[in-house]
């Protein structure tokens, strides 16, 4: 089992990685908490284990499932939440253990962090995506029809469990998400990450998260570099009504933003060549934007995305590494544009 540790003061955690690791799960509660209400959805794999888990550590515990999908991550669903907190007495001294993706995380951390102003939470992840990302650093969060994630707290987790039993039966598609956020992590450090076996490169993963966290928990700016590759994805999010899910954008936005970064002069055509060797060879993701998209509409997205404050601001890669840069002239961004739409 692997354990890394996220350096938050008094609000440190340990998330633990590895084939049953839901059998730590026990060791990461709280030791006020007598009730623990699971918050998951239909047919997410380790529910009954949890469960046990729970039960052995002799806590009374309930299970509340949500809906499934963008729509369900929503404040109906915190107020829903909330209210079957109280039906079953949920106190400040308990816990709810989220058990699922990004989504389910995302939602159990901000209904938990709503509860009694604050009651502590666990993370129990069960895809690619959740282990290397949405549970590790404390973001929660839902969307409103005005846009995702614009209603959050960052409330910390008392631990996560990366139990890779859950990754046996994750879709293919959900896999190709995880590896989209994960490929993101090999251009943060430069560390080979490829010559490692899954599970230490999911904890190589979190450690890099965890160091960028502690470092900057409130993303006041160190931590938008977790954002490499996300302001074109969201565009193509945006443009394409979802029809290509967060990792797979991540994918082609980490390509994107190589080729800014190589039309802006700041890294080489080989460095160009080293993401596309690692996302598309290496990882088997998709680089290939699909039919129909218009150049204004993606152009437009950019410049409103949320880490643009002032212009349009991309995190690129350079001679220093990763680096948030603003004022990113517009006519690069649309030769690169054009040139991708072209292929
Ligand atoms: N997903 C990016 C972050 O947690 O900051």
């Amino acid at each position: 089992m692997l354990r890394v540790a996220v350096p938050l003061d008094d609000r440190s955690y340990p998330v633990v990685i590895g084939r049953g690791a839901v059998g730590e799960l026990g060791d990461v509660l709280p030791s006020t908490a007598r009730r623990a209400v699971i918050v998951t959805q239909d047919r997410v794999p380790l529910a009954s284990e949890v469960t046990d888990v729970l039960g052995a550590a002799g806590l009374d515990v309930v299970v509340r499932t949500i809906g499934q999908g963008e729509p369900a991550k929503s404040l109906a669903t915190i107020g829903d939440l909330s209210s079957a907190f109280a039906e079953v007495g949920l106190t400040r001294n308990d816990v709810v253990v989220s058990l699922g993706g990004g989504m389910v995380t995302d939602v159990a951390g901000f209904a938990a962090a709503c509860w009694h102003r604050g009651t502590a939470v666990v993370h129990v992840a069960t895809t690619v995506l959740a282990m290397v990302d949405a549970a590790i650093g404390g973001k929660t969060g839902v969307n409103l029809p005005q846009g995702k994630n614009l209603v959050g707290t960052f409330w910390q987790p008392s631990g996560v469990i990366c139990d890779l039993d859950a990754l046996d039966t994750l879709p293919d598609r959900e896999w190709r998400c995880g590896l989209g956020e994960m490929a993101k992590y090999h251009f943060l450090t430069g560390d080979d990450l490829l010559a490692l076996d899954l599970d230490e490169r999911i904890a190589r993963c979190v450690e890099i998260k965890a160091e960028v966290v502690a470092s900057d928990e409130r993303e006041s700016g160190r931590r938008a570099l977790l954002n490499y590759g996300h302001t074109f994805a969201h565009a193509l999010e945006i443009a394409t009504e979802h029809r290509i899910a967060h990792g797979e954008a991540v994918a082609i936005g980490l390509l994107f933003e190589a080729e800014l970064a190589a039309e802006l002069g700041r890294i080489d055509q080989a460095r160009v060549d080293d993401h596309h060797r690692v996302v598309v060879e290496a990882y088997g993701l998709d680089h290939v934007l699909p039919a129909g998209l218009r150049a204004d509409q993606l152009f437009d997205v950019m410049g409103r995305d949320k880490k643009a404050l002032t212009s349009m601001t991309f995190v690129l890669d350079g001679d220093d590494g990763l680096e948030v840069v603003g004022d990113v002239p517009e006519a690069a961004v649309r030769t690169v544009l054009d040139r991708a739409l072209a292929r």
